[in-house]
């Protein structure tokens, strides 16, 4: 039997789809997972848009703008957008709210919108004001260096929530632990403000994903490119790798000793990121056996001490410790491929393919085994889509 990865994930994107009107606002969107994530997820619907474009390009526009019919005057876009119902008392103490009464939580994730427009919609470029609206409010409350790099406030804000790499910046308070709820009880009395957070002596973190991401989209949007600063802020060129900046942390650790996770290889995705970087991350990361032998792409490297498959008693809030996801594997990809090595490309979707087609659209797969864990008809895995059957990123002017 073949699997068609067109018919399956349109399929699971139209089965996740919601639309109708909240609180005088419209939405249309792709749940991330029926049972697990009945809302909306900030940067997961810029991947869903990025994969429906190619079925429904008026319901992949209608996706991201429903991001923008979520956003605050101001700019501000929340990390998920409780469309259709409020949250549940047992979700609320994990959920980055102000007020159950709140439409959104107050955090963010990843900047995806502006790229995923240019993906999805054409381009983003005086398509909209919200979406330069929503750029202003990240410059102004999250640029907190001179070098326009974003920082965060917790560790879900990166999209990776229980990573290891946030262990050492937050100690018992990291997400994954039983005691991140303290974590988001003492950022909502600092009112989520990151200059607040900062000011209180508490961990704030200029991120390597976050930064990779707000450089595609601030590229799409015509403005001058992060890519950079990034470099010079966060490109450890003795160690070989990327690694965050962090201010404030619990037990302060130089990179070279930090859990080597997937996120060093994110700048691959960048279009300008300089070849002799780019060509580093894959020889020395990706096609060392801690990447390499995994299912792509595991969070963490499979020969890394912090590396764990299993989930905990406490539920599934350990992911992103090990694990492989589709999303990361797909970023990869578009370095490998922009360097031409599009056999490499090619082995690793048609490795992905066959984890994929044995086991459904899962959250993300054992990193050995490929067995499915966490959510199912998991959205984002629809990206395998794009692996297979790769189109040249949208170009920046
Ligand atoms: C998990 C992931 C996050 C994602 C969300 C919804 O929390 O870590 O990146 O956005 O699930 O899929």
């Amino acid at each position: 039997m073949t699997f068609d990865v067109a018919t399956a994930a349109r399929a699971l994107l139209e089965r996740n789809w919601r639309e109708g009107e909240y609180r005088g606002r419209r939405y249309a969107f792709s749940v991330p997972s029926p049972r697990s994530y009945p809302w909306q997820w900030y940067w997961d619907s810029g991947f869903h848009a990025i994969v429906r474009r190619r079925f429904d390009p008026a319901g992949a526009r209608a996706e991201l703008e429903t991001l923008l019919n979520a956003a605050d005057p101001d700019g501000f876009i929340g990390h998920t957008v409780l469309w259709g119902h409020p949250l549940d008392l047992q979700r609320a103490v994990r959920y980055n709210i102000a007020s159950r009464a709140d439409l959104m939580t107050r955090t963010i994730q990843p900047p995806l919108l502006a790229w995923a427009w240019a993906w999805a919609v054409g381009d983003p470029r005086g398509a909209d004001p919200r979406i330069d609206a929503h750029h202003a409010w990240l410059r102004e409350h999250r640029a907190l260096t001179d070098d326009g790099l974003l920082w965060l406030i917790q560790p879900d804000e990166s999209g990776m929530d229980a990573s290891p790499k946030f262990d050492h910046v937050w100690g018992r308070l990291a997400q994954g632990r039983p005691s991140f709820p303290l974590l988001i009880a003492r950022n909502r009395r600092l009112g989520f403000d990151a200059r607040r957070i900062r000011a209180a002596g508490r961990p704030v973190v200029c991120e390597v994903l976050t930064n990779v991401v707000w450089s595609l989209s601030e590229r799409a949007l015509g403005r001058p490119s992060p890519t950079p600063a990034l470099i010079e802020r966060l490109w450890d060129g003795r160690a070989g790798r990327f690694a965050d900046d962090v201010v404030n942390a619990v037990r302060p650790t130089p990179p070279a000793a930090r859990p080597r996770t997937w996120d060093t290889l994110a700048p691959l995705a960048l279009p300008d990121l300089p070849d002799a970087i780019a060509q580093r991350l894959v020889d020395e990361v990706l096609r060392a056996p801690g990447f390499a032998d995994g299912v792509p792409l595991p969070a963490v490297a499979l020969d890394d001490p912090t590396h764990t498959s299993r989930e905990t008693w406490w539920g599934r809030h350990r992911h992103w410790r090990g694990p492989s996801w589709v999303n990361s594997a797909w970023l990869v990809s578009l370095g490998l491929r922009r360097l031409g090595l599009d056999a490499e490309a090619d082995a690793l979707a048609a490795r992905l393919a066959a984890v994929v087609a044995r086991e459904g659209f899962r959250e993300y797969y054992e990193s050995r085994l490929g067995y499915g864990m966490g959510a199912r008809d998991f959205g984002w895995s629809t990206l395998l889509w794009e692996l297979l059957d790769p189109v040249d990123p949208p170009r920046a002017s």
